[in-house]
C-alpha cells in the first residue's frame, strides 16, 4: 500500500593473504560508509563465536586436529549457519562488508591439495557478492609485516600456496588492489570502488545471485 521499496545492501567480501590488511580495511570501510549515510555491518569468516566457530577456533590454533575435508566443511556451515540472517540483513538494505569468505574456503583448502571443484561444491547457493576486493599482495612481502600470529596456515611457504589458489578463483565480480600501497592509499581504492558497487545495488536492478557461478 504505497510503501516504498527498500533499496538492497551491497554484499562486499574483502580477500587476501593473511596479513594482507583485510581486517583493519574492513573496518576503515564500515565507518567510511556510515560517515556516508549508508547503512553497513562489518562481518567475518570464521565467525568464532558459534559452536561450530569454537571447534574451527580449536582447530587454527593446533588445540585440535582434524582431517582436511572435514575443517573444510567447518568452514562453509559455518557461512550456512549465518546465510538467511545475512539475506535478511541484505534485503532491509543494509551493506555488509565481510573480511573472508567462500574464496578463503576454496583457496586455502585447494592449497592442502584437495580438489578445487570438491572445495567448491559446499558453497554452492550460498549468496553470491556483488563485490570481492582482494588485497594483493606478494606472500613474502605479507610475511614481512610484523610477523604472523602463529595460527595453523600463517607459514610463509603455505601462504605462497593459497596466493596461487587464489589467481584461480578470480571471477567478474573481482578486484584488485595493490596491498603494498600506504594504508591510506589502500583505503582510498577501497573506499571509490565500494562507494560504487554500493550505488550500483541501490538501483534496485540488480538482484542478488548465488554461488557458485
Ligand atoms: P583470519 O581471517 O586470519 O582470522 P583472524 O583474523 O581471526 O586470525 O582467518 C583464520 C584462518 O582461517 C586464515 O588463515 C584463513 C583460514 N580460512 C580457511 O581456511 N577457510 C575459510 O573458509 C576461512 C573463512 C578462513
Ligand atoms: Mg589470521
Amino acid at each position: 500500500e504505497g510503501n516504498k521499496k527498500v533499496c538492497r545492501g551491497a554484499l562486499v567480501v574483502l580477500e587476501g593473504l593473511d596479513r594482507s590488511g583485510k581486517s583493519s580495511q574492513c573496518s576503515r570501510l564500515a565507518n567510511y560508509l556510515e560517515g556516508q549515510g549508508i547503512s553497513a555491518e562489518l562481518w567475518r569468516f570464521p565467525d568464532r563465536n558459534t559452536d561450530v566457530g569454537k571447534m574451527i577456533s580449536a582447530y587454527l590454533t593446533n588445540t585440535s586436529q582434524l582431517d582436511d575435508h572435514t575443517i573444510h566443511l567447518l568452514f562453509s556451515a559455518n557461512r550456512w549457519e549465518k546465510r538467511s540472517l545475512m539475506e535478511t540483513k541484505l534485503k532491509s538494505g543494509t551493506t555488509l562488508i565481510v573480511d573472508r569468505y567462500s574464496y578463503s574456503g576454496v583457496a586455502f583448502s585447494s592449497a592442502k591439495g584437495l580438489d578445487i571443484e570438491w572445495c567448491k561444491a559446499p558453497e554452492v547457493g550460498l549468496l553470491a557478492p556483488d563485490l570481492v576486493a582482494y588485497l594483493d599482495i606478494p606472500p613474502e612481502k605479507a610475511a614481512e609485516r610484523g610477523g604472523y600470529g602463529g595460527e595453523r596456515y600463517e607459514k610463509l611457504e603455505f601462504q605462497k600456496k593459497v596466493a596461487e589458489s587464489y589467481k584461480a578463483l578470480h571471477d567478474v565480480s573481482w578486484k584488485s588492489v595493490d596491498a603494498c600501497q600506504p594504508i591510506e592509499d589502500v583505503e582510498k581504492q577501497l573506499q571509490e570502488i565500494v562507494f560504487d558497487c554500493v550505488t550500483e545495488c541501490q538501483k534496485g536492478k540488480k538482484p542478488l545471485s548465488l554461488l557458485w557461478s
